[in-house]
C-alpha cells in the first residue's frame, strides 16, 4: 500500500548504515525526476528502507511529505505474504532492512508476556529456530547465508554495489564478496562487464583468503629459537621439596603457574602419595602459588582421573576441582584429549568400560586472568570461507550436531581463526624421547598450548613439579623472560637441564 505520509511523523531507528554517501545529487535527482522508489515503513511507521531518500527530502529538498510504502512486517511474519511475492516486490536491499525489521519484532517479542499479547497473528517462532532464520526466510532469502550476504552488501557497499546487486546484474553472492574490497575497487569492477564482474569477484576472495591466513599467522606467536646461553640465564632450576620453596618465591612474581603434578595412589619411580597426602600437598601448591601469581596471573594443573577399582572412580580430583574452585576461582573447565590413548586395563569386553583418554586441566585464577586467544585459534579451513552451492548445506558434525557452515565463517572471519573447544586435542604420542627416562612427561604440544595462550610475553612461568622440564622448555620456546622449575628428584632435575639447553 502506497501513501504520502507526513515525514514528521516518520520514526527513524538507530541504523546499521552510517555513511550515507551524498545526498546532493540524490535530492538533484528526486528534484528531477521525483521519488522513484517510495521508502518503506512499517504500520508505526518506522522507517524500514529508504533513509537517504528521506533524508534527501526533507533535509535537502525541504519536504514535509513523503511517498511510502507500508511493509506490514506482521503480516509478513505470520507468513500472510508467500516468499516469492516479497521477492518480486522489494529489492534484494530492502528485503534486507525487512529481514531486520522483522527481527527486531521477534526480538522484542521474546521475553515478554505471552498472556498480555495478542498471539493470534503472529506465530511463535518454531522452537530452537533462531530469529536470524526466520527472519532470512520471511523476507525472501532462500536461506540465512544469502541474507548475511545481502546484509553484507548493504552494510559495506558502495550505493553503485547496492544498486547492482538490487538491479540483479551482480548476484548476491558476487555483491558480497566485492563489498569487502574499498569503495575504489568496487566502483573500479562494476564497470566490466558480467563476465568480467564475476572473475574480478573471484580473484577479491582468493585475495581475502590469503590475507586471513597472514592475518592469523601475524598474530600468532612462534617458537623463538635463543642461544643456549640465554636459555641458561633465563631458567631457575630448584633441587627441592615444592612445599618448602615455593614459600621461598616472592609474592606477585610470576605470570603462569603450568604443572603436572603426581597423582594419587599411582606408584611412580618417584613414590606414590595417598589421597590424604595428595590433598595436602594441593592445599599448600595452590594457596602458595596464587600468592606468588602477580593479579593478572593464572594457574592450570594437569590432572588424571584413575581407579578406586574396575567400575569405581576415585573422586579426589573432583574434590580438589570443588575445593579449589571454591577457594579461589575456576576460569574455565578444559580437558586434553588424548586422541591416540590406548585401552587400558578395565576397557575389555568383559570389563566394558570406555577408554580413558581426558584429563582435565584446572585452571585457577581470577576471572579476569591473562590470555591470549589470538594465540591458539585454528586455522580455519579454506573450505568454511568456499562460496560453493553445496556449503549452504548443513554440515553435520561428529556429535551430530548441526552447523550451518555460513555462521562458522562469519565468527572464524571475525576473529581470525576458529575459536578452540575447551577440549584440547594433543596426541601424547607413546613414551617419551630417547634421552628422556622421566616415567611421566607432558606432551610438549599441551605445555606448549597453555604457555602460548596464558603466558604473556616476556612473563615469568613456574612449574612446580618440574619433571624433565618440558613446561620450562615451552616457556623459553614462546617468549617467557624467565621459567623456574622445582623438582624433588635430581635426576629429573638433570635431564631438564640438558633439555632446556638441547633446545
Ligand atoms: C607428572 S611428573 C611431571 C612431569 C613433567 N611435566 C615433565 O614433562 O617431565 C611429576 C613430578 O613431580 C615431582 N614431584 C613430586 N612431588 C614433588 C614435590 N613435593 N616437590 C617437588 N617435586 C615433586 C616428581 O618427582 C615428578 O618428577
Amino acid at each position: 500500500m502506497l501513501k504520502e505520509l507526513m515525514i514528521a511523523d516518520i520514526t527513524v531507528g538507530s541504523r546499521h548504515r552510517k555513511d550515507m554517501g551524498s545526498l546532493t545529487s540524490l535530492a538533484e535527482s528526486i528534484r528531477q525526476e521525483g521519488l522513484l522508489q517510495p521508502i518503506g515503513v512499517t504500520e508505526e511507521l518506522q522507517l524500514v528502507f529508504g533513509e537517504r531518500r528521506l533524508r534527501a527530502t526533507r533535509d535537502i529538498l525541504k519536504k514535509q511529505t513523503i511517498l511510502a510504502r507500508i511493509v506490514d512486517v506482521t503480516s509478513i511474519l505470520a507468513g500472510e505474504y508467500a516468499e516469492n511475492e516479497i521477492r518480486k516486490d522489494f529489492t534484494p536491499s530492502e528485503r534486507v532492512a525487512i529481514a531486520k525489521a522483522i527481527e527486531r519484532k521477534v526480538g522484542n517479542r521474546q521475553g515478554q508476556r505471552t498472556d498480555k499479547e495478542l498471539r493470534g497473528k503472529i506465530p511463535e517462532v518454531a522452537p530452537g529456530t533462531r530469529t536470524r532464520e526466520t527472519a532470512a526466510e520471511k523476507a525472501g532469502f532462500g536461506n540465512d547465508k544469502t541474507y548475511r550476504q545481502a546484509a553484507k552488501v548493504v552494510e559495506n557497499g558502495t550505493p553503485k554495489l547496492i544498486q547492482a546487486m538490487d538491479d540483479g546484474r551482480v548476484s548476491i553472492s558476487a555483491a558480497a564478496i566485492l563489498a569487502g574490497a574499498d569503495a575504489d575497487e568496487q566502483e573500479a569492477v562494476l564497470e566490466l562487464d558480467e563476465k568480467a564482474i564475476l572473475q574480478a569477484a573471484k580473484e577479491i576472495r582468493a585475495r581475502q583468503a590469503e590475507k586471513r591466513a597472514e592475518h592469523q599467522d601475524s598474530k600468532t606467536v612462534k617458537p623463538q629459537t635463543r642461544p643456549d646461553k640465554e636459555r641458561k640465564m633465563a631458567t631457575r632450576l630448584i633441587h627441592g621439596d615444592c612445599r618448602r620453596e615455593l614459600k621461598k618465591l616472592p609474592d606477585k612474581s610470576v605470570d603462569l603457574i603450568l604443572t603436572d603434578p603426581p597423582y594419587p595412589e599411582i606408584e611412580r619411580e618417584y613414590g606414590r602419595l595417598t589421597e590424604v597426602e595428595w590433598h595436602d600437598l594441593m592445599k599448600t601448591v595452590v594457596t602458595e602459588g596464587r600468592r606468588i601469581l602477580k593479579p593478572t596471573g593464572s594457574m592450570v594443573v594437569i590432572l588424571q582421573p584413575n581407579f578406586e577399582k574396575v567400575g569405581q572412580m576415585r573422586l579426589w580430583l573432583w574434590e580438589f576441582v570443588a575445593w579449589a574452585g571454591r577457594e579461589w576461582n575456576l576460569v574455565q573447565d578444559v580437558y586434553w584429549w588424548s586422541h591416540d590413548a590406548m585401552p587400558l586395563s578395565g576397557t575389555n569386553r568383559k570389563q566394558g568400560l570406555l577408554r580413558q583418554s581426558v584429563k582435565m586441566c584446572v585452571w585457577l585464577g581470577p576471572a579476569t586472568c591473562f590470555r591470549n586467544q589470538d594465540n591458539v585459534l585454528w586455522l580455519p579451513s579454506d573450505d568454511i570461507f568456499a562460496e560453493r552451492k553445496s556449503d549452504s548445506a548443513m554440515r553435520t558434525s561428529r556429535s551430530g550436531r548441526n552447523y550451518r557452515n555460513s555462521k562458522i565463517a562469519e565468527t572464524a572471519e571475525d576473529r581470525g581463526g576458529s575459536t578452540p573447544f575447551n577440549l584440547i586435542p594433543v596426541a601424547a604420542g607413546g613414551s617419551a624421547s630417547a634421552n628422556n627416562s622421566h616415567p611421566a612427561t607432558t606432551p610438549y604440544d599441551v605445555a606448549a598450548w597453555w604457555v602460548k595462550y596464558l603466558l604473556p610475553q616476556g612473563g615469568v612461568l613456574l612449574d612446580c613439579f618440574a619433571g624433565s622440564g618440558t613446561m620450562l622448555c615451552a616457556g623459553l620456546d614462546f617468549g617467557a623472560s624467565q621459567v623456574i622449575g622445582i623438582e624433588q628428584h635430581k635426576k629429573y632435575i638433570e635431564i631438564a637441564e640438558k633439555r632446556i639447553l638441547e633446545g
